[in-house]
């Protein structure tokens, strides 16, 4: 498996695997947004027997602090190790540019979702930690999780 700079032609196979991923990205209009970021955000793709096995793609908020925007990994293939190199590659470019924090936002544990609860133990083992439960921007059903990683100090 490698993990590369994501170039145009890979879009499909991303939107390949968010759509086979409901339970996590079960939304029309932000699966759209999602699959249209992939042209203009910095973004990297795992490449497992010559296909696009996940993809990860970031958001730059400020020189010291940047997002994790969308990640996923095909289903077939969760937990071999192709979400944790995709998060260290990003970590790596990130690093080198100075950027000090990382957060990602996903679903808070007092939705009871078994799936999000599965992605929050993967970022927890990353070396994520739980900052904020809040209901902005997704509304009371959907209570956003802060979560957020030290890179770096500020050079
Ligand atoms: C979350 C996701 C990206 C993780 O990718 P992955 O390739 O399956 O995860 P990895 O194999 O790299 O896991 C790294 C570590 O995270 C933890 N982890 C991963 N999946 C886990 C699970 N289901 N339960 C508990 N811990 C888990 C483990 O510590 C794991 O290390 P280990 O296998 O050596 O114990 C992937 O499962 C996915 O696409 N999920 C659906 C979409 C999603 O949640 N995207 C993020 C939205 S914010």
């Amino acid at each position: 498996m490698k993990i590369r700079r994501l170039e145009p032609a890979d879009i499909r196979a991303c939107e390949r695997i968010l759509r086979a991923l409901p339970e996590w990205f079960g939304i029309e209009e932000s699966n759209r947004a999602y699959i249209g970021d992939l042209d203009t955000l910095p973004s990297y793709v795992a490449i497992a027997d010559g296909d696009v096995a996940g993809f990860l793609s970031l958001k730059h908020h400020f020189p010291a602090a940047s997002e994790i925007h969308v990640l996923a990994v095909e289903r077939s293939l969760h937990r071999l190790g192709i979400g944790r190199a995709l998060v260290e590659r990003a970590e790596a470019g990130l690093r080198a540019a100075g950027v000090a924090l990382l957060q990602v936002k996903t679903l808070g544990p007092s939705n009871p979702d078994e799936g999000y609860r599965k992605t929050r133990e993967f970022y927890k083992a990353l070396g994520f930690v739980a900052l904020e439960e809040t209901t902005v921007p997704w509304g009371p059903d959907n209570p956003s999780l802060i979560m957020v990683k030290v890179l770096g100090s500020r050079p």
